[in-house]
Formats: C-alpha cells, sequence, structure tokens
C-alpha cells in the first residue's frame, strides 16, 4: 500500500514515522511532483496538482474536520473524501466555547479589568435563563458543544440541515427555522461547515435578530461572518461582543481591526487542534476498514460539500 502525505505547514517526518508505526509495511513518503502512484493521500490544503497527477487515489483522508478547501479543488471523482471525525478535538471545542461563554456571562474581562487597577467591585450577577445559547451546526462537533454548555445549565438550543432530537437542547432545522432559533438566542455559537449554502450566513440580517445584546461566538470558518456587519452591530450597541476564533485571511493581516476590537477577542485559529496521535490511529484504523471493503464513518458527500 502506498500513502502520498502533503500537509502545509506541518512538519512531516513525524507524521511519517507515527503512520509507519501503525501500518507496517506501508510505504508513505511526502508529495512531491512526478510521484509514484499511491492508493491514499493525508492532506491539509494541499495544491490542485496533487490531485492531477495521483490519479489512482482511492481515498482522501483531511486531517482536520473541515473539508472547504478541498472542495475548492477538482478532487479525482473516483476517490472517497473523508474528514476526520473528532480525534480529540471535540472536547477542545466544547472548552473553548465553555470558556467564551462563561467569560462572557461572568463578566470576566471587566473584574480583570478593575482588578488591574486594584479596585474591590462587584457586578449584579446574571441570570442564565436570560442567556439562551444556540449553536449552529450540531454534528460532531457542535453537539459535544451543546452537552458541554448544557453543563452549566445554560439553555442550550440548537440548529441544523435535517432535524435533530437531543434530549434537553431545543432544536430547529433547514431555513424555515433559522428566523425561530436565531429569535430566542443571545450567544450564537457557530459550528457549521463551510458550503456555498452557509458562507456569509453570520450577516446583518441574521445577526440582528438575535436577543438584545447578542454576543457572537465564531469557531467554524471566517467566511461564514461578514466582518464589517459585525463590527456595525456591535458599534451601534445591537450586539454585546464577540469571539473569534477564524478569519477571512489568516493570518489575521496586521492593520486589521479586529486586532484593536475592545469588544472582539481573537485566537489564532486554535480552538480544537488536531492532535498528531489521535489523528494517525483514526486515519490509519479508516484505511484498513477501506481495504477491506468496510463502512467508513466521515466520508463527505461531496454534493452536500461536508
Ligand atoms: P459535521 O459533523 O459535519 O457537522 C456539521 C453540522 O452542520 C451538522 O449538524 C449539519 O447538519 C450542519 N449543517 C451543515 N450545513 C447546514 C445548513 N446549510 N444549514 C443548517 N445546518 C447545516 O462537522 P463538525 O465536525 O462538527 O465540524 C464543523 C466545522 O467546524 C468544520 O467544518 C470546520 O469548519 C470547523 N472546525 C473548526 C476548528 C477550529 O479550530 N476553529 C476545528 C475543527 C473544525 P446535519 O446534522 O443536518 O447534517
Ligand atoms: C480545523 O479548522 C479543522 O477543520 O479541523
Amino acid at each position: 500500500m502506498r500513502i502520498t502525505f502533503s500537509c502545509q505547514n506541518t512538519n512531516a517526518e513525524p507524521w511519517l514515522q507515527g503512520f509507519r508505526d501503525v501500518l507496517p509495511g506501508v510505504e508513505i513518503n511526502e508529495w512531491v511532483s512526478g510521484a509514484s502512484m499511491a492508493d491514499y493521500a493525508v492532506v491539509w490544503a494541499p495544491s490542485q496538482s496533487l490531485f492531477d497527477e495521483q490519479l489512482k487515489l482511492r481515498g482522501i483522508f483531511n486531517i482536520g474536520a473541515g473539508v472547504d478547501a478541498l472542495m475548492r479543488l477538482r478532487l479525482p471523482p473516483a476517490a472517497q473524501l473523508v474528514r476526520l471525525n473528532d480525534a480529540g478535538m471535540a472536547v477542545q471545542m466544547a472548552e473553548y466555547v465553555c470558556h467564551a461563554v462563561t467569560r462572557h456571562f461572568r463578566e470576566f474581562d471587566g473584574y480583570a479589568k478593575d482588578i488591574a487597577l486594584q479596585n474591590w467591585t462587584f457586578r449584579k450577577p446574571k441570570l442564565r435563563v436570560d442567556f439562551p445559547v444556540g449553536v449552529m451546526g450540531l454534528g460532531v462537533l457542535g453537539s459535544r458543544v451543546a452537552q458541554a454548555l448544557k453543563q452549566f445549565e445554560f439553555p442550550v438550543r440548537g440548529w441544523s440541515r435535517k432535524a435533530q432530537n437531543i434530549d434537553g437542547v431545543t432544536c430547529f432545522s433547514g431555513n424555515d427555522e433559522l428566523v425561530t432559533f436565531l429569535r430566542g438566542t443571545r450567544i450564537l455559537v457557530c459550528l457549521l461547515p463551510l458550503t456555498p449554502e452557509t458562507e456569509n450566513i453570520l450577516n446583518a440580517d441574521n445577526l440582528s435578530c438575535l436577543m438584545p445584546q447578542g454576543y457572537l461566538i465564531n469557531v467554524a470558518r471566517g467566511a461564514h461572518l461578514v466582518e464589517k456587519d459585525l463590527c456595525s452591530l456591535i458599534d451601534n450597541g445591537v450586539l454585546s461582543g464577540a469571539t473569534l476564533d477564524v478569519f477571512r485571511t489568516e493570518p489575521l493581516p496586521k492593520n486589521h481591526f479586529f486586532w484593536e476590537h475592545p469588544k472582539i477577542t481573537i485566537t489564532p485559529h486554535t480552538s480544537a487542534r488536531t492532535l498528531r496521535q489521535d489523528t494517525i490511529a483514526q486515519i490509519a484504523e479508516k484505511i484498513l476498514a477501506m481495504e477491506r471493503g468496510e463502512f467508513v464513518p466521515g466520508v463527505v458527500v461531496k454534493t452536500r460539500g461536508y
């Protein structure tokens, strides 16, 4: 079995060794133009030329959950595209979102400013019932985030494409129920895949449906958000702020207004990192399942885009 590896901004050597350890006998190398035909590709944001040359691929394994960068390429039609299912990302996403929600709800940024000035002051406790959290996207990551938020006793709502039933989460689905979902949400968490249907979904029309003093947490993709719409809504007092982990251009350009905005907290696309060992183990298991002709979880429906 031959695997080609092409992952941008990734030190290839420990990955190659990791695959050799769990798949004895495998031939795995970093992709270069003109390389021998491989059966499988392990990728993150590879170049189009890999797919133009590697015409015998049976499976393409993404080392992340989101496949939007791959969906913009011409992929070999016979190859199955497989996304990462959790592999240690769901718990990271749950801790990131719960941290952002509780930091906002408990006003910890305000306390930090007071403490820096040696002010021993208290803020009036707020009621959780006034802070319903709505999770857009109830997949591998969104459903885990919804479960984690329930532990903190926030009212939790969720929105997905197909109707879902999650214990303790008020579920909405489809475009017909989007506005109802947003109107009852105060803190909005975006965990949608980036597809033609979801691009720019965090726009002025939708964000202004949130409850007064709404707050946005975008941990999905930068292109879900219309950045200027968010800033206008915050600056006009319609929204109270945002935590953003993902951006249209990454790294965020030095002169971007998000760096200095007092009501926007940013992190460098780090809410749920790919964990090498877990990822190698999951992909190796899926390759072996594919070799045996068995069901492989996480195969992307290409017409749907996720
Ligand atoms: P997933 O399992 O594929 O779940 C996607 C969810 O979105 C599903 O519930 C799906 O609905 C829903 N959805 C898709 N299109 C929709 C639409 N048009 N309208 C309403 N709901 C829609 O994906 P995941 O593993 O949870 O990951 C979600 C995204 O998180 C990834 O695509 C990636 O972009 C992002 N991500 C970010 C980081 C980071 O570090 N910032 C890390 C990992 C992932 P159905 O249930 O009805 O199919
Ligand atoms: C990270 O953004 C991922 O999609 O895994």
